[in-house]
C-alpha cells in the first residue's frame, strides 16, 4: 500500500473511489471540502473547474510535489472568485478550514448552483472510531452539525458526503426526504469497514465519468472488455461509416431533448438501468430468489449471511439488491436497526 492509499480514511482504496464516482453525476465546478490525500480528485475525469480544501498545511504542500497540484495560499475571496468564474479552467487548492470558506456570502453564490458538485469526506466522527488514529485536525459533533447544516443551505449544489454510519447524522437526515444514502464496504488500513455516502440528490441518470462504470470488480472489467470490442468493431467501419453509425447512434439515443456538453452520445436510462442492460450475469433462478433477500434480513439475518446464501461477496449482493429496486426497503431496516440496537 502506497501512502496515499493508506491514508487514514482515504479513499483511494480499490471498490471504494469507483462506487463514489459512480455516484458523481456530470458537473462544471468540483469541490472537495477535506482533501487529504484526493483519493476522489485524483481517480475522477477532471471538472472543467476544481478547488480543493484542506487544513493540514503539510499535505497541501504535498499536492504540489506528488500530484502536481498548485497551492494558493491567498484569501478565501480569491479561491471563491476562481470558482465563481465560469471561464476559469483548473485546479486550485486551498489551505483552511472548509467551515471558514462560508462565512462569506460569496461562497454561496459561487456553490449554490446546478453545475456544481461537492465532496466532503470530513474526519469520522468520534462514535465511529474503531481506531485511536487521529488527524492533525478533528471535528466536534458541534462543528459536524454546523457542516451539514452548511450543505443544507446550498440545495441547488449537488453533495456527496461520506462518513461511517453513526447516529449524529441518521438523527439529522431523518425526515430529509431529499437526501439518500448507500452503503458499502471498504478496505481501510483497520480491516474492512461499511461507508456511507450521503447525497441530495437521486440516483444519477447521467455519470460525470464513466470509467469505473459497474457494481464491483468482476462487473467492471467484463464492462471494460464488452466496450473494447465494440471500440475495435468501431475502428474497423471506413471514416464515412463511422460518421454515419455516430449518426444513427445520435438518433436512437435522441440528445436532442437535453443540451449537454459531454458526453455527446446520451446512452438511455439510468446508470443502474444501463448496467443491467449490459450485465445479466445473474442466473434466472438466483434472480427470482433474490427478490427474498429483504425479507431474509427482515428475519434478523445480516447481509454478510444473505450474501452467503446466494453465494455472492457482501459487495455483489448489495449491487443486485439496487439494481432490483431492493435496496432501499433494505437500507429503511437497517437505519431501524442501527437505531434499535444503539439505544439498548
Ligand atoms: C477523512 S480525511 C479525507 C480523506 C480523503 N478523502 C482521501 O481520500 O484521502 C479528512 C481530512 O479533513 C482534514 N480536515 C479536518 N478538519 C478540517 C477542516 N475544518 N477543514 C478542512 N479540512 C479539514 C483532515 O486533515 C483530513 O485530511
Amino acid at each position: 500500500m502506497n501512502e496515499s492509499t493508506s491514508y487514514f480514511g482515504g479513499k483511494s482504496g480499490s471498490g471504494t473511489y469507483q462506487t463514489i464516482i459512480n455516484q458523481i453525476p456530470p458537473h462544471r465546478l468540483y469541490v472537495e471540502l477535506f482533501g487529504g490525500m484526493l483519493g476522489i480528485y485524483r481517480h475522477k475525469r477532471p471538472a472543467q473547474t476544481s478547488i480543493i480544501i484542506e487544513k493540514d498545511a503539510n499535505l497541501i504542500n504535498r499536492y504540489k510535489e506528488n500530484f502536481n497540484i498548485p497551492a494558493e495560499y491567498g484569501t478565501v475571496m480569491s479561491l471563491l472568485n476562481f470558482a465563481n468564474n465560469r471561464r476559469s479552467n483548473g485546479v486550485k487548492c486551498f489551505e483552511g478550514c472548509a467551515l471558514e470558506l462560508f462565512e462569506f456570502s460569496a461562497a454561496y453564490t459561487a456553490l449554490n448552483n446546478e453545475d456544481v458538485f461537492i465532496y466532503a469526506d470530513p474526519p469520522y466522527p468520534h462514535e465511529t472510531r474503531s481506531s485511536s488514529t487521529r488527524y492533525k485536525n478533528e471535528m466536534t459533533d458541534e462543528q459536524h452539525k454546523e457542516l451539514l447544516e452548511t450543505l443544507l443551505s446550498i440545495p441547488d449544489a449537488k453533495i456527496a458526503l461520506s462518513t461511517y454510519p453513526n447516529d449524529q447524522y441518521y438523527e439529522f437526515f431523518l425526515g430529509r426526504n431529499e437526501w439518500r444514502f448507500i452503503e458499502f464496504e471498504s478496505h481501510t488500513r483497520g480491516g474492512m469497514a461499511i461507508e456511507q455516502l450521503w447525497m441530495n440528490y437521486p440516483e444519477p441518470t447521467q455519470l460525470h465519468d464513466y470509467q469505473y462504470l459497474g457494481e464491483d470488480y468482476r462487473e467492471r472489467e467484463r464492462i471494460s472488455r464488452k466496450l473494447k470490442r465494440w471500440e475495435a468493431k468501431f475502428q474497423d467501419l471506413a471514416p464515412l461509416e463511422q460518421m454515419a453509425m455516430l449518426q444513427r447512434l445520435n438518433k436512437t439515443l435522441d440528445t436532442s431533448t437535453e443540451k449537454q456538453a459531454y458526453p455527446q452520445i446520451k446512452p438511455s436510462g439510468s446508470a443502474v438501468e444501463r448496467t443491467k442492460l449490459i450485465e445479466k450475469s445473474i442466473s434466472e433462478t438466483a434472480e427470482l430468489t433474490l427478490y427474498r433477500a429483504a425479507g431474509m434480513y427482515e428475519r434478523g439475518m445480516s447481509l454478510d449471511e444473505i450474501a452467503a446464501v446466494y453465494d455472492m461477496s457482501y459487495n455483489r449482493l448489495t449491487a443486485e439488491l439496487r439494481r432490483r429496486g431492493l435496496w432501499e426497503p433494505i437500507a429503511k431496516m437497517i437505519k431501524k436497526r442501527r437505531f434499535a440496537e444503539n439505544r439498548s
